[in-house]
């Protein structure tokens, strides 16, 4: 594919075929992934690549500590609620998947089911648990660069017929990903990255998300002068 092909075309997958990924395949995504550019090429970044029973595990442990009202323990820093525009951009996008799903706003127990898949990785066969040195914590920079990898990753993934979903949702609780993901001690759980092939009659796989005009995002300063 070309570059413009896998940018313009790559959406979120959220409902997978169940067909394993071989690992020759995760290795080729992993390999582009890691082009991805690093703060002074520290590459600062691990790739734990889950499947089969351990990621059982970390679907249940996960889906039974928040149904039981665990607080949510993730590593890095969060936000609180998002607000203003960016809660509107948030909500926007959920009616373009309910809509797509066929789940009404009133529908407290469909809505609470999509909840559910988020909770399991969408049932994706392969998780990518991205984790960086804990020598680097309090550091903006290891985040950055992580999500630089993980931007490089999802898009490789999809160049290779491959589908994914960023899924903050699934490592919520993070010693059950610790655990089951055999993370070491000196690496702090950035996030996870769901894969596998994209089913093809699950329509929320379908959704375009929208995206802000360029006009509106950038902002050109002395282009216009003499
Ligand atoms: C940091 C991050 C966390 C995300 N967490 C979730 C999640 O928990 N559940 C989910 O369904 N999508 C999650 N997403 C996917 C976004 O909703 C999605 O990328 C966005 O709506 C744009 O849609 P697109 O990826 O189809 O272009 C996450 C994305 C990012 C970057």
């Amino acid at each position: 594919m070309e570059y413009e092909e896998v940018i313009t075309g790559r959406r979120s997958i959220r409902g997978y075929r169940p067909d394993p990924v071989p690992k020759e395949v995760i290795n080729e995504i992993v390999a582009l992934a890691i082009r991805a550019p690093s703060s002074m090429n520290t590459q600062p970044w691990h790739l734990h690549v889950v499947t089969g029973e351990p990621l059982d595990k970390i679907r249940k442990g996960n889906t039974e500590r928040n149904l039981a009202g665990v607080p949510a323990s993730r590593e890095i820093r969060m936000h609180g609620p998002y607000e203003g525009i960016h809660r509107d951009r948030q909500k926007k996008i959920a009616a373009q998947l309910f809509e797509a799903m066929d789940i009404e706003w009133t529908d407290k127990e469909r809505r609470h089911d999509w909840v559910m898949r988020g909770f399991r990785q969408f049932d994706a066969p392969v998780s990518i648990v991205v984790t960086f040195d804990k020598t680097l914590e309090n550091n903006d920079i290891a985040i950055f660069d992580c999500g630089a990898v993980v931007n490089c990753l999802v898009n490789a993934a999809w160049s290779k017929g491959l589908g994914c979903v960023i899924n903050g949702q699934g490592i919520m609780q993070s010693p059950v990903v610790r655990e089951h993901a055999c993370i070491p001690d000196d690496e702090i759980i950035m996030s996870c990255v769901a894969m596998g092939y994209p089913a093809d009659d699950f329509p929320a796989n379908d959704v375009i998300s929208r995206r802000r005009p360029v006009d509106e995002v950038v902002n050109f300063v002395g282009f216009d002068q003499g």
